[in-house]
């Protein structure tokens, strides 16, 4: 796209632990040209969360690494400007893997769902109607199974798949470390544990040591589950049109922290590590 400038944050040093601002760089250049098949989207909400901590570190994980000087890695929600894909027009909302930058030319593989939701703002897409919310509802309902008057405990409750959860029979793990070394010595006979994250634990090499959770699964005859959204993609439909719908029923409510302007993307992962946010932390660019 001619004469357009495209702001980007890329990742310019490999972080030891969580990434800090100084690991980014804001840099500009041009929109590039669109290929056959490709769309350029305007990004309007940049998602900001834990699992970007992995994704710029060189320790093995379920995705490479994003490399040096390369925009960093994230979800996004925006419009389509362009289109040379028969499945794409202009104006179409569009959520993906689009980046930490204003424009994004991508291919359709890139794009995780077209935002269709009438009546819902589009940031939603990235919080209770994305996978946070789809990670809330498969985690709780189907790996936790909880049953009507069960105590439900969920870590890290005030952020952006915590808060989708609810309120121990089922525990909801979003933390590992300190906060589950409590909440398991307080199982219910047959309880479910959802392992979703390890957000306190800040390295897995060398692999930490901790108390052992085996004596408490085995006394109180309980199961302890990790999983892992992905694995759900088929079933993704039914998640959205349920969450959207409770949204709309307000049955399902819902927060967002949103900082306005790119140039806090860079920083937006370390306040992520220091508790900053209550729902879903999200950067507004236009
Ligand atoms: N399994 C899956 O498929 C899947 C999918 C999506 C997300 N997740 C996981 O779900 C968890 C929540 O993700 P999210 O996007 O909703 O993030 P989030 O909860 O909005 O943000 C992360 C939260 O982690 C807490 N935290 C940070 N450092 C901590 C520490 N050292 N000890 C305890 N808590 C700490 C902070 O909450 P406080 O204010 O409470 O400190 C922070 O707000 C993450 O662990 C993420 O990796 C898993």
């Amino acid at each position: 796209m001619k004469n357009n400038r495209n702001r980007q944050v890329i990742l310019k040093s490999r972080p030891a632990d969580i990434p800090q601002a100084d690991n980014f760089e804001i840099i500009e250049s041009d929109v590039p040209d669109l290929r056959d098949g490709q769309i350029l989207v305007h990004n309007v909400y940049l998602s900001v969360e834990p699992a970007m901590r992995g994704w710029v570190s060189n320790v093995a994980n379920y995705s490479e690494p994003v490399r040096i000087g390369e925009v960093m890695r994230s979800f996004a929600a925006g419009e389509v400007l362009q289109s040379t894909h028969p499945d794409f027009k202009l104006g179409d909302k569009v959520m993906g893997m689009f980046g930490w930058q204003e424009f994004a030319v991508v291919g359709p593989a890139a794009v995780t769902r077209k935002v269709r939701e009438d009546g819902l703002p589009l940031s939603l897409s990235l919080g209770v109607t994305g996978l946070n919310g789809i990670t809330a509802y498969f985690g709780l309902l189907d790996v936790g199974q909880p049953r009507p008057g069960d105590t439900v405990v969920v870590s890290t409750a005030a952020g952006a798949v915590g808060s989708a959860v609810g309120q121990i029979n089922v525990y909801f793990d979003n933390t590992g470390g300190a906060i589950s070394d409590t909440v398991l010595r307080h199982l219910a006979v047959g309880a479910r544990v959802v392992i979703c994250g390890t957000a306190s634990v800040s390295s897995w090499d060398p692999w930490p040591h901790g108390p052992r959770a085996e004596r408490h699964l085995l006394v109180k005859r309980a199961r302890m589950q990790g999983f892992v959204i992905f694995d759900y993609a088929p079933r993704f439909e039914e998640a959205l049109a349920r969450l959207a719908q409770w949204v709309r029923d307000e049955r399902l409510r819902y927060s967002e922290d949103v900082l306005e302007g790119i140039e806090h993307a860079p920083g937006a992962i370390a306040g992520l590590y220091r508790g900053e946010n209550t729902g879903k932390r999200l950067v507004k660019i236009r």
